[in-house]
């Protein structure tokens, strides 16, 4: 089982027992629903997706609960997928449920032990994340690691009635190891 020790979040693998709050946020129209394309109509459908994502590159099931280590709490999930059907880059998402847990950097260095993770364990050169204009949390929370705007996808996602522009962003494997980011 891969567990990933940070400083004040713990990664590793989701648990049965985790299934429910996890679940509950993908219900949660703030939470998750704006900015996730991970769409899962029931538990049963939610529990497979999870089972299922370690043999699917392509899967947006979360991948690791995040664990707060001085309470001992799931308060968020993280995961990664291969974004593109042909362009070889893998792109990062990440979910902070308990919403008291944010804003205390949490969710970075929840992102710094997966990018950490993904570069140790895996060929890719280039990690991506996508995200909302309107999203300021989750860009800022990028930035901060030391990814690039590379651009902005125009009425990209639909969610709450509109179209919304994406901004892309991406690390490179010698930027990460260069700059070795920590927040
Ligand atoms: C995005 C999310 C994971 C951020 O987690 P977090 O632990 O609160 O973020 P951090 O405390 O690590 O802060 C990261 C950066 O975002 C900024 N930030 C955090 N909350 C913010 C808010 N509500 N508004 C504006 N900026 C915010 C922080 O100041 C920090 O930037 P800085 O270092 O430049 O000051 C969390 O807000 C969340 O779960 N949102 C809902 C799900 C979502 O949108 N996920 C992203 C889609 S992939």
């Amino acid at each position: 089982m891969t567990v990933l020790e940070g400083t004040r979040v713990r990664l590793r693998p989701l648990v049965p027992a985790d299934y429910p709050s996890v679940f509950a946020w993908y219900n949660d129209p703030e939470t998750i629903a704006p900015f996730d394309r991970f769409s899962v109509d029931t538990f049963d459908e939610f529990s497979q997706a999870v089972t299922a994502a370690a043999e699917d590159p392509a899967s947006l099931a979360p991948r690791f609960a995040v664990e707060r280590k001085d309470e001992g709490r799931v308060v968020g999930a993280v995961g990664h997928y291969r974004a593109h059907p042909v362009l070889e880059y893998t792109d990062v998402w990440y979910v902070l449920g308990d919403r008291a847990a944010r804003g205390q950097g949490l969710g970075r260095e929840s992102v710094r032990l997966l990018i950490d993770h993904l570069f140790a364990t895996s060929a890719v050169e280039r990690v991506g994340a996508t995200c909302d204009t309107e999203n300021v949390a989750s860009y800022r929370l990028v930035e901060g690691l030391g990814f690039r705007h590379e651009g902005t996808l125009r009425s990209a996602l639909f969610h709450h009635g509109r179209w919304h522009d994406v901004r892309v962003y991406g690390v490179t494997r010698a930027e990460w190891a260069a700059k070795a980011p920590r927040g």
